[in-house]
């Protein structure tokens, strides 16, 4: 493990000026098959499913379904895999953790209280995320700072922490525009929702349009604070006096 923390400063050094397609391909290049790419399906994500079928299609694109997604959602799956002949895997929750959690405290326990809404991101996110990232080093993930709030201090490079691996954002420092730009020259599918005002798109229960103007997380658990609107896949505490970019 102190091996592959070490490895950040090197892999810092290698990444140094490059695009976000060729983050990509030293990530393969370093890792081979043990790294693999988060993807919400949501439009940086699509970004980098595009990326990985150009530049390196070996790597395993995982979505994790909590079994709460929207209809169109699943329509995008199916578009990816028409598109892309890339290594796609979907991860389910764990059933029996499901039903005990759902038959204790009711189906939409999220909107009662945070530690409600955690426990349910827990159940069908968080876990399914560990046991997708069993067999790797490294994740790549569509994270980037100007987001949230929660994330002003991600970095192209980082270690995970709580997963006790490398986490490369090769889109850390895009802005939405550019993301968009993106996805119109390289004709990208993506969720039919974002014409109808949803920017930021997790479970059809905890995700609503947003207005022009509103903030991107804003549809998303909308009754929460800022400051609590994490699933808990990324944890990043804000410091002090950090520039958002
Ligand atoms: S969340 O924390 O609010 O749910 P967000 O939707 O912004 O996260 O996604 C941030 C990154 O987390 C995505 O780019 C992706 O790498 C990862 N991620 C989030 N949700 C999923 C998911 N359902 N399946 C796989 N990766 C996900
Ligand atoms: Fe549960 Fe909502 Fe989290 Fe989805 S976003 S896992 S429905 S609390």
């Amino acid at each position: 493990m102190e091996n592959l923390k070490r490895k950040i400063d090197e892999l810092k050094q290698k990444a140094q000026g490059l695009k976000a397609e060729q983050i990509i391909q030293l990530a393969y290049e370093e890792f081979g098959r043990r790294v693999n790419f988060a993807s919400s399906l949501g439009e940086e994500d699509q970004v980098i499913t595009d990326m990985i079928a150009k530049a390196a299609p070996a790597i395993e694109v995982f979505t994790l379904d909590t079994e709460r997604l929207f209809p169109e959602t699943y329509d995008l799956i199916e578009k990816i895999k028409r598109r892309y002949p890339l290594n796609f895997k979907i991860y389910y929750p764990d059933s029996k953790a499901v039903a005990e959690m759902v038959n204790d405290k009711g189906l939409n326990l999220f909107y009662e209280s945070v530690d409600n809404r955690k426990l349910c991101c827990g159940i069908r996110k968080v876990e399914p995320l560990n046991r997708a990232l069993r067999d790797v080093d490294a994740w790549i993930t569509g994270l980037r700072r100007a987001q949230s709030l929660t994330r002003m201090n991600v970095e192209a490079l980082e270690w995970d922490e709580e997963h006790q691996k490398i986490k490369i954002n090769p889109l850390v420092n895009w802005t939405l525009d550019e993301v968009h730009k993106y996805i119109r020259e390289n004709h990208v599918p993506v969720n039919s929702l974002h014409a109808k005002g949803f920017v930021s798109i997790g479970c059809a229960s905890c995700t609503r349009a947003v207005r022009p103007g509103e903030d991107i997380r804003a549809g998303r658990w909308w009754w929460e604070t800022p400051e609590s609107k994490e699933c808990g896949l990324h944890v990043h505490p804000p410091k002090l006096n950090t520039k958002v970019i």
